[in-house]
């Protein structure tokens, strides 16, 4: 690492969450390099990995995982292991299996945190995004607070520390916590300067939820216009003698938020941690939040019309 000090995001439990996670998801890579991404992620000085069912790759991680912990870089305590339920697993009765398969996936005995991937429910026990012969995603009916209450009884058996959600608005946000026995530790969402979402980031935060940020540099690669590309990016970067992407995370570091950026490239992971040693000024945080214009590229468009769609609403 660059031998500064990374930040922790201390959570409602009093754990603590480092900051800054690896990305899992690699829809194009090959299991051999997830397995290379993550070694090189732990050996740069990452501490959190965020890892999903719906990538498709935990099996991988949990390669790369042992492996560390045989070559003795670290121990299973000194990570940060997250991962999320997927829409098919909603139903009470395979919350408790989603995860135990997880855990057993990446073979590490208890996850740090689980989240709910979604507020929308999609039929169980096929693929993961079932679909009727029109193309349609079929839509399955269950309340996410029951969801809920089934991730508290995995928190109340040992098998999760801390549990929360992604991709919710603030309304179903304040729905859960009205509900909840166990308070939800965290909200993953999408949030760079292009899409600040700062109403929603600073309403958990002021209910007590750690932020962390999918997507942190708009996804460089998968559209044709690069949030990297912009030049007061470019410009602050230039002035810090840093490079827009470390500026683009150090931008929502500065607001409390923690990021999740994805990368398989050894050299583009350990320049995305090294990002605790600069400060962005007050002045360069107001221009870079003149970015935003509220663009959304993970709008999960297919399920619109689920009655739990969490988009429609203002924040
Ligand atoms: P690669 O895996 O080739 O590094 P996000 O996390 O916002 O979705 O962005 C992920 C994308 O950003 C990946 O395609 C990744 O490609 C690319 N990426 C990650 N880190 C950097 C970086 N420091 N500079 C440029 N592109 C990056």
């Amino acid at each position: 690492m660059s031998g500064s000090h990374q930040f922790e995001l201390t959570m409602k439990s009093g754990r603590k969450m480092p900051a800054i996670g690896l990305g899992t998801y690699a829809p194009k890579e090959s299991e051999g390099e997830v397995i290379t991404a993550v070694k090189s992620a732990v050996r740069a000085g990452y501490r959190h990995l965020d890892c999903a069912a719906l990538f498709r790759n935990e099996v991988a991680v949990g390669h790369a995982i042992k492996h560390l912990i045989v070559e003795g870089v670290i121990n299973r305590q000194q990570l940060f292991i997250s991962s999320k339920l997927w829409n098919t697993c909603h139903q009470p009765d395979l919350v408790r299996t989603s995860l135990k398969k997880t855990i057993s996936d990446l073979g590490v005995g208890y996850l740090d945190l689980y989240l709910m991937h979604w507020p929308m429910t999609y039929k169980e026990g096929g693929d993961f995004v079932p679909r009727d012969e029109s193309g349609k995603v079929i839509f399955s009916d269950v309340d996410f607070l029951d969801t809920w209450k089934a991730l508290e009884d995995c928190v109340d058996e040992g098998l999760v520390h801390d549990i929360g959600v992604s991709n919710f608005n603030s309304k179903q946000v304040l729905a859960i916590q009205n509900a909840a026995r166990i308070a939800p530790s965290n909200i993953q969402i999408e949030a760079h300067c292009w899409l600040s979402n700062v109403r929603l980031i600073e309403f958990c935060q002021s209910r007590g939820l750690t932020v962390t940020a999918l997507s942190p540099l708009a996804s460089p690669g998968n559209f044709q216009t690069h949030l990297l590309d912009e030049k007061v990016l470019k410009d602050i970067a230039t002035k810090k003698n840093k490079s827009p992407a470390q500026v683009a995370l150090r931008f929502l570091l500065q607001q409390g938020v923690g990021v999740l950026p994805k990368s398989t490239n050894p050299t583009r992971i350990a320049e995305n941690i090294n990002i605790f040693n600069f400060e962005l000024s007050k002045d360069e945080m107001q221009l870079l939040f003149s970015l935003n214009k509220n663009q959304r590229l993970n709008s999960e468009e297919i399920s619109r019309d689920h009655k739990y769609y969490p988009f429609c609403e203002d924040f």
